[in-house]
Parts: C-alpha cells; sequence; structure tokens
C-alpha cells in the first residue's frame, strides 16, 4: 500500500472496527483467570468462538498483556487436536520458519501498544459450524510502585459475548492492607456484574456481565466493555520489612521497610532544551520541572543544568533548597525555552564535575544519596556523539559515586542508549509517553526517587542453606518500592530459614533480621484454589530471567553473552517468551504454515508498526475524515498523541464539511467507531474527541454558580450565584465528612477554573480543571480526560465518570460530589452536591455554611418572590427566581442568593 507522501512513513493504521468485525465468527465464550499469589500473576484467557457462516472464514485471537509479562502458553484446539505454541530460541525459530519471517509475519504476532502494553493476534481458518478454542497464558511478578501493585487486564471482545467472565484470586500470606478497582468501561449497569469478596490475606474479584450488561444500546450488538480492569493493593507490613515465603523448595524474600526516615538528597536536573524540545514537551517538562523543585525536602541540596549545544548551569554549586532558593529555581525554569543542538556528553560531565566539587567543598552531608536525573528527547548531535564513547566518559566520571536516571521523551531518542547510560550507574531508565499528560509522568517519576530510605543494602543467608540467589545487593531503597531476591533451598527439611539485610541510612547503618517457619510457610501455600503448580519457582526463573537481561545491557561482549545463555536456557526450560525466545504457532494442514511470536523490546524507535491489508484513504473517505499533514497544526479534534504506539502522529483527522452544512458532522453510529490499530488509549480519546455536538442550552436563562438542594421542607433549592472573581475560595470544609472542597471562580468563564475535591478516608485528591482531571492516591497522579469512561471503587469512595461527562464522587456515608465541564474550553467548571443530609453539624465554606442553622425570615405579605435568611450572624437576601439547572437542561424555581 502506498501511502501519502506528507503522512510520516512510521505509521499506525486507522482502522474500522464494524471492517474488522469478524463475518459469521461468534465468540460465545471468554474467560480471563488471574491468580496472584504474593505477587506472581499468572493469568489465563480462554475464547470460545464457532463460526456461523456458511463459508470458511478466518477468526483471530487478539489480546492485550503487560509488556512485563512472559507468554508461556499458546494453543488453540480446533476439531478437537490441539495446535500448541512451541517455544524455541530465538535465531532457531527464526530459521526455521525463515518464509513467514521473510513474509513479515512474524512482526505481526506481538506488538507493542500503548505504554503498558503488548498485543497478541493469532489468525486462523475456521470451516463451517467448527469451533476453536484459543488459550493465552502470560505470567509476570507485580512490582510495587509508589505503594501499590497493580494487575492490569485488558478487555475489548469487539463483540456480545454469551458467557464472558474474569476472576481474579489474590493471595497475600502477609495480609491484604488495602485493596481497590478501577475501569474505563463500567456503567451503573455493569456494576452489578462485578464482586469483590476478601479477607484477611485472600481476595476473589469476579466479572460476570450477562448479554443485556454487555450491550451499549438495548436490542444492539455493540459492546460497551473496551478499556482496563486494573485492580491495585497493598501488603501489610512489619518492622523488620522483610516478608520470607517457602514454597516446593524455593524462597522469596520482599523488603520493603515502614517507617524509616527519608535520606537528604544531592539531585543534579539536567535538562535537554534543544530545539526538537520545543512547544509542548517543553512547555511540559518546565510545567513538571517547577512542580518537582516544590516537593524538594528542606534538606536537599541540588542544582540545574540546561543544555543545548552547550551546557549551563543555573548555581555555580549545589544550594540548599531552602524556600527562597526553590522559589529562584522555579524563576530560572519557568524562563527555559528549546532551540539547538543536543550535547548531551557535555552536559552529563559538567554534572558529574558539579557533584564533584560541590563534594570536595564539603558541602555535600555525609551519609546523603548523590542522583543525576536526565532528562532528554534526542539523540546525540553536538560535540561527543558517538554513544559508546559518552556511556565510556560518564561511567569513567561518575566511578560508582552517584545514580543516575535517564527520562527518554517521545520516541526519537534511542532508549537504548538510555537504558544503558543509566544501569552502568546503578539507576534506571524510563520513556516519558508524549501526550497531555507528560508533565505528570514526570512528576510521578520524581516522586519514585524522591525519598531514598537506604543506601547499599544487603541480604544474607546462612551459607549452605540458599542456591542460585537473584540479585542480593541494591544501590538504593526508594519509599513505596519494594525489594525481591528469591532463590531455591539448599537443605529442605532444616526447620528455621533466617535472613539478615543490611543497609545504610544517612547517620547509621542498621540490619535487619528475620526468621521464617519453613513448614508453616509450606502449608500456606497449598490451597490449590491460589496457587498454580511451582509458582515460586517460576517466580524465581521470571526474576532471574529479568535480571540477566538488564544485567547483559552493561555488562561486557563476554560477560553479556554469558549472561544471555543463562537466560536463554531458563526461558526455554520454563517456557518464556523472552526477547531470547521466539514461539511458533502450528496451524492445522493447509493453511499457510507456521507463525512465530517474537517479544518486542523496549528500544526501537518505531514499534507499532502495522500494515494491514486496508486502504487508508479509502477508508477516510468512508469516514469523511481528511488526513492532515500534522505540520500544518490546524485545529481538529484529533490531537497529535500517538507516541504511545511507538510512532510519531500520522494523521490528523479533521471532520469534512458537507457542501452546504454549517457544522461538522461525524456519523456517530456505534459501528463507525474510529479507532488506532495500536494504542487502544488513543481510541478512546478519538471517540470522546468525535463528539462534536455539545447540547444546546436555552440562552435567556442564567445558570446560578451552584444549585443546593436543602434538606429544609420549606426551602428545598438555593441557587447560589457567585458574582465575582474572587481568588481562591473554601466551598465546603467539613471535618466530620472528611471532606474539603475549593476552588477558585471566574466570572467571565461563568464557572470555575479549577476545584480541588480532598477526602481524608481514604486519602484522596482530585485536581480538576476544564482541561483534565487529576487524581492523586498515594502520591501517585492518574490523568483522566473529560468524558472518558472511570469508574474506581476505593474502599468508602466511588469515583465515577462516564461519556456525559459527569465526574461524581460518592460513598456509602459521604455526600456526593458532581463535577463538570462545560463542553468548551472557554467556560468553567460546574459543581453539584447530592446526599447533602450527610454533611456533618460542623459544615463550613462558602457554600458549606447553607448547611449549618439557617434563619429565614418568614416571606413579606405583600411580595413572596423575596426572602431574608441568616447564617452565622451574616444576612442574605434571596429572591425566587426561574434559573436553568446545567445537569437537568431544564429550568427550575429556586430560591436565589449572591455571594
Ligand atoms: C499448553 O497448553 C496446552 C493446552 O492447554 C497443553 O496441552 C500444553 O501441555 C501446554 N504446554 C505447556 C508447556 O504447558
Ligand atoms: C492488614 O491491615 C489491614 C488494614 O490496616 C487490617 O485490617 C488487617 O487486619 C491486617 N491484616 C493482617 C493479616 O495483619
Ligand atoms: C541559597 O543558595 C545560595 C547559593 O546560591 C546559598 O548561599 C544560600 O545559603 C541559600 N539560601 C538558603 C536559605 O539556604
Ligand atoms: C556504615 O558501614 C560502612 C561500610 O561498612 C562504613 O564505611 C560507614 O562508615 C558506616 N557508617 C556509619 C554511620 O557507621
Ligand atoms: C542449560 O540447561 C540444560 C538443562 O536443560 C543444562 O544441561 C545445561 O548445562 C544448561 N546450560 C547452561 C549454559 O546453563
Ligand atoms: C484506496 O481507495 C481509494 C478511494 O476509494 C482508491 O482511489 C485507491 O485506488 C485505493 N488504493 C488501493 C491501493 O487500493
Ligand atoms: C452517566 O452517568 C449519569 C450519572 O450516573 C447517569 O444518570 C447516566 O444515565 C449515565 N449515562 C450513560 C450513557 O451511561
Amino acid at each position: 500500500m502506498k501511502m501519502p507522501d506528507h503522512v510520516h512513513t512510521c505509521s499506525s493504521i486507522l482502522i474500522l472496527s464494524a471492517l474488522l468485525l469478524p463475518n459469521g465468527i461468534d465468540i460465545y465464550s471468554l474467560t480471563v483467570d488471574s491468580k496472584v499469589s504474593s505477587r506472581f500473576a499468572h493469568t489465563v484467557i480462554t475464547s470460545r468462538v464457532v463460526n456461523k457462516a456458511d463459508a470458511v472464514q478466518e477468526a483471530t485471537f487478539q489480546m492485550e498483556l503487560p509488556k512485563k509479562a512472559f507468554i508461556t502458553n499458546f494453543s488453540m484446539i480446533i476439531d478437537g487436536v490441539t495446535y500448541p505454541g512451541n517455544i524455541k530460541e530465538k535465531a532457531m525459530a527464526q530459521e526455521q520458519y525463515s518464509t513467514a519471517v521473510r513474509r513479515g509475519e512474524s512482526a505481526g504476532l506481538i506488538k507493542a501498544t500503548g505504554r503498558k502494553m503488548e498485543e497478541f493476534q493469532v489468525s486462523v481458518s475456521v470451516a463451517p459450524a467448527a469451533k476453536i478454542t484459543f488459550e493465552l497464558v502470560y505470567e509476570e511478578l507485580l512490582r510495587r510502585h509508589l505503594g501499590v501493585y497493580e494487575l492490569l487486564l485488558k478487555v475489548r471482545p469487539q463483540q456480545l459475548v454469551k458467557h464472558l467472565q474474569m476472576d481474579i484470586h489474590i493471595f497475600e500470606p502477609q495480609g491484604i492492607s488495602f485493596l481497590e478497582t478501577e475501569s474505563t468501561f463500567m456503567t451503573n449497569e455493569l456494576a452489578s456484574a462485578l464482586t469483590t469478596t476478601q479477607n484477611k490475606n485472600k481476595a476473589h474479584i469476579q466479572f460476570k456481565p450477562t448479554l443485556s450488561q454487555q450491550q451499549k444500546t438495548a436490542g444492539q450488538q455493540d459492546t460497551v466493555l473496551d478499556g482496563n480492569f486494573i485492580v491495585r493493593y497493598d501488603v501489610n507490613r512489619t518492622a523488620s520489612g522483610s516478608s520470607i515465603q517457602i514454597e516446593n523448595g524455593y524462597f522469596v524474600h520482599y523488603f520493603a521497610p515502614e517507617g524509616l526516615p527519608t535520606m537528604p538528597k544531592n539531585v543534579v536536573f539536567v535538562i535537554d532544551k534543544s530545539g526538537s524540545m520545543s512547544g509542548r514537551k517543553i512547555q511540559q517538562t518546565r510545567e513538571a520541572l517547577i512542580k518537582i523543585l516544590s516537593d524538594l525536602n528542606p534538606r536537599d541540596l541540588f542544582n540545574i543544568i540546561v543544555f543545548s549545544e552547550e551546557a549551563t548551569q543555573w548555581k555555580p554549586a549545589l544550594v540548599p533548597a531552602s524556600e527562597e532558593n526553590v522559589s529562584m529555581a522555579k524563576s530560572y525554569a519557568a524562563t527555559i525555552y528549546a532551540s539547538g543542538g543536543t550535547n548531551i556528553n557535555d552536559a552529563m560531565l559538567m554534572a558529574v564535575q558539579l557533584l564533584e566539587s560541590s563534594n570536595r567543598a564539603e558541602l555535600l552531608s555525609a551519609g546523603s544519596v548523590s542522583l543525576i536525573i536526565l532528562l532528554t528527547d534526542g539523540d546525540p548531535t553536538v560535540g561527543e556523539t558517538n554513544p559508546k564513547k559518552i556511556q565510556k566518559n560518564v561511567q569513567e566520571a561518575i566511578g560508582n559515586q552517584y545514580s543516575l536516571f535517564c527520562l527518554g521523551f517521545g520516541f526519537d531518542v534511542s532508549y537504548a542508549f538510555l537504558e544503558k547510560l543509566a544501569l552502568d550507574n546503578g539507576g534506571l531508565a524510563r520513556r516519558i509517553y508524549e501526550d497531555s499528560d507528560s508533565a505528570l509522568q514526570l512528576q510521578d517519576f520524581y516522586q519514585e526517587v524522591a525519598n531514598p530510605l537506604l543506601t547499599n543494602v544487603a541480604f544474607q543467608y546462612p551459607s549452605n542453606a540458599v542456591e542460585e540467589v537473584t540479585q542480593d545487593n541494591f544501590r538504593l531503597l526508594f519509599k513505596g518500592s519494594e525489594m525481591v531476591v528469591a532463590g531455591k533451598l539448599r537443605d529442605q527439611r532444616s526447620d528455621v530459614f533466617s535472613a539478615k539485610v543490611s543497609g545504610q541510612m544517612d547517620m547509621q547503618n542498621v540490619t535487619f533480621e528475620t526468621e521464617s517457619s519453613t513448614a508453616e510457610q509450606e502449608k500456606l501455600f497449598q490451597s490449590p484454589k491460589y496457587i498454580f503448580h511451582n509458582f515460586m519457582e517460576r517466580l524465581w526463573a521470571y526474576l532471574t530471567i529479568q535480571q540477566l537481561l538488564e544485567n547483559s545491557v552493561s555488562a561486557s561482549d563476554a560477560e553479556s553473552k554469558a549472561l544471555k545463555s543463562r537466560a536463554l536456557n531458563l526461558s526455554l526450560n520454563y517456557n518464556f517468551v523472552t526477547p531470547l525466545t521466539s514461539m511458533v504457532v502450528t496451524k492445522p494442514e493447509g493453511q499457510e504454515q507456521s507463525q512465530v511470536a517474537n517479544k518486542p523490546v523496549e528500544d526501537g524507535k518505531c514499534e507499532g508498526l502495522w500494515l494491514g491489508s486496508l486502504n487508508v484513504t479509502a477508508l477516510l473517505r468512508h469516514l469523511h475524515l481528511h488526513p492532515l499533514p500534522p505540520a500544518q497544526g490546524h485545529q481538529t479534534s484529533l490531537p497529535r498523541q500517538d507516541s504511545s504506539s511507538g510512532c510519531d502522529s500520522p494523521f490528523v483527522l479533521e471532520p469534512s464539511r458537507e457542501k452546504g452544512s454549517p457544522t461538522p458532522r461525524v456519523s456517530r453510529k456505534p459501528s463507525h467507531f474510529l479507532f488506532l490499530k495500536s494504542g487502544t488509549e488513543r481510541r478512546r480519546s478519538c471517540r470522546a474527541d468525535l463528539d462534536l455536538s455539545p447540547p444546546h442550552l436555552p440562552s435567556s436563562v442564567q445558570p446560578p454558580t451552584v444549585i443546593l438542594l436543602l434538606p429544609e421542607p420549606s426551602v428545598d433549592r438555593l441557587c447560589v450565584d457567585i458574582r465575582h472573581t474572587q481568588g481562591p475560595m473554601d466551598l465546603l470544609l467539613d471535618p466530620g465528612q472528611g471532606l474539603e472542597v475549593t476552588g477558585e471562580y471566574k466570572a467571565e468563564k461563568a464557572g470555575f477554573w479549577w476545584i480541588k475535591v480532598t477526602f481524608k478516608n481514604p486519602e484522596l485528591q482530585v485536581h480538576v480543571s476544564p482541561e483534565r482531571i487529576v487524581v492523586t492516591r498515594n502520591r501517585r497522579n492518574s490523568a483522566y480526560n473529560w468524558k472518558e469512561t472511570l469508574f474506581s471503587v476505593l474502599p468508602g469512595l466511588k469515583m465515577t465518570m462516564n461519556q456525559t461527562g459527569l465526574l461524581l464522587l460518592s460513598g456509602p456515608d459521604k455526600v456526593t460530589i458532581g463535577l463538570s465541564s462545560q463542553n468548551s474550553p472557554a467556560k468553567g467548571l460546574l459543581l453539584f452536591l447530592r446526599d447533602t443530609d450527610r454533611f456533618s453539624s460542623h459544615v463550613r465554606g462558602t457554600l458549606g455554611q447553607f448547611y449549618q442553622d439557617v434563619l429565614w425570615e418568614p416571606p413579606a405579605a405583600t411580595d413572596d418572590t423575596r426572602r431574608k435568611l441568616k447564617v452565622q450572624g451574616k444576612e442574605y437576601s434571596a429572591t425566587r427566581e426561574l434559573k436553568l439547572d446545567h445537569q437537568e437542561g431544564t429550568e427550575i424555581s429556586c430560591w436565589k442568593v449572591e455571594l
């Protein structure tokens, strides 16, 4: 297929889902079964299909799984015959099936999609009336980030499924301290299909929607099930911070001590301000940097280096993060603009030099932790540009004294280069996806490393007791994370297994000791419902392979070869599809023969490439959409944000204007959803963005700022009008509810400019602006667009939003808070309250005061449209008026009070 010239060749392809829907292929059963034992997740997805057409049809099995997971099995059962996937050494599989590889099919089976997922897809021909069972198995160790483990399941059957069921069983011997679920497709109707049962150390989450619950519209074939289903939890911890678990001759040791103080740190931020960063990227970087600087601890020292062709340091040495210095740094950060080339080498050497000279001048406190955080979006173009030489220069300069963290912004950067740079120097690399929430991604990354607790952490086990232990020395332990060591027990008869973990805090060295009874541990893991066979051994193998692959990045050539050979051996022995192995998928005789599935690696600049046989031009025409060259910068309905797929934005779409029609029209029939093959996150935003019909509100009647529903029988509704812009306001403060709502009203926007809702229990902050919603929980931010679907169940609080764009925060004993944006960026936010009888008697604030004892004077005999009321000694006049109720879209009569 020839691509239009102006379209980037590295592109994702648009597909109309209606065209993809298999003709006559009916999925009659789809089950997802996840067992999580002690953080190790084993997921089995089974899809059963039948060909209802009277001709041979192509059945496609398509499933997304987390990038960190390894596929361990895939099989097809056709006419009672099992066609298993065989996992082989990559090179061998490639050679054996070189015809398939030459035809480019190998690339198609697994591809990176989105930030966290990759997609597995296999197609097979099915005879009329024949049934096929597809079964995919994958495993993954859930790692703790900012205090939570997260299990992410993607749900996208693309059709109604008679028997659809998801079961998630969690078993955590330490006890589950909290558990929450979130989903991007949940509706009130569907929520009744979700049940969660939980006791001290086990949880079972089941989701089993009926056909009618799956329907988007009654009587239609479209499914609402499309999106993420997330389970988050954490476990209880003891003061020693250790938990040792033993099963079938293997052990795992988790270490995450509570209550340690944060060590002071010295941070040098090295920020790329080359030309490629210009526009949104540098703006987001400034925004993030300003927030990050505010989060520095007063005991920290810091400095900023910006670089393009040349590197410039903000101050000649590291400075204390005092309020005054942070404030100056923020002013400096606000002026960073982008232009010029990329000289990573000089910038990095300057950063090391700064730490060195500050160290020599005895500015750095004893026992502090020194970090360099590099943010760049491109390959080196100025100065030393040979990646190998830069890596060598930086490693020599750092000399194991400081830890380097590299953030690669977007996909124009060689991730492999940054990853090696970081791993060589005791840190890690992260990709920052170019998107509307890039600033939040940067802040979240900083949060992960903001609180070092221990350095030089070493795990020790009695000699002779263990063998084949995974990495047991770590440079840094950060708050909210967890260290994991696994190994094989040498002597299984021994009763007690003891371990020591030593580390350095800033002023002292500490050792944590722990003991575990082997017999008791073994007994724990004997419940077959929660345990899959030999899971601890598989956990050990998984962890070992991950570490061998990681270590091979910074090893010498010979070492790297040995490490990879061992990783390969384990991958084959334990049947894991890793970057070193491939899975050969066999098909029945007579069909195009075996295909090879390879795991994508986080490296290439363009992984999401998938060219199907679809005619994009025809497709777009069908949709009345025109592809535009991204460079023209049109104001369009679809933002440029396709980096999640690994590619530059290929298309910017704009609905075509039909002749004579004043408004753009986009067909909104459900079968006409537009989506991008890779990057399902994008798909959602397309859908929201294509909704071009804001409801028409009558303009003669003005809406009030807020309508308060009062429990009073005589005065049921109060319309509060805020007439003037008056800075941030305390709207509702209710210590009894553990609730605070603050916000800033702008009269010219006829709404709030921002609103912040803070809950004490569970601890949660929701910050909304006309652009987006940011939820902060456990120092972790999640961003949502208005009209995106959101269904998040936290203990005691539910957070929901659907395509109508009303965000509701509610709970069994909580006042319900509704927030919505007014469908126009020029307008502010609206606030609604329900269940207001739940306010405590202590509620205060601009709005809260009306839920206190309000004294109404009786209406005058002559004019019953005016009344006076007294709230906490202050008198207000109220008039009876007709107002527009935004939420209902109707006019109502209420008592209006102006503030
Ligand atoms: C893969 O799954 C198939 C079907 O369930 C099974 O027959 C086969 O033994 C499995 N292979 C492995 C290595 O577990
Ligand atoms: C774990 O913590 C939760 C909440 O703090 C508590 O309710 C529960 O009893 C604890 N479980 C165990 C096994 O200690
Ligand atoms: C701020 O930084 C300067 C160096 O630029 C340093 O001399 C001064 O002590 C710092 N201020 C505070 C309050 O720490
Ligand atoms: C902690 O141990 C290290 C290495 O053994 C030693 O160099 C350091 O001085 C010790 N620190 C303290 C505060 O005792
Ligand atoms: C690979 O595994 C086999 C057993 O499957 C073993 O015999 C062999 O020694 C291993 N090779 C290496 C290099 O570890
Ligand atoms: C794609 O569709 C357009 C419009 O229908 C048509 O003109 C063009 O020839 C098609 N291209 C291919 C390669 O089939
Ligand atoms: C959206 O949510 C509101 C409030 O929960 C509900 O009234 C409405 O029916 C929902 N709309 C859809 C399309 O689910």
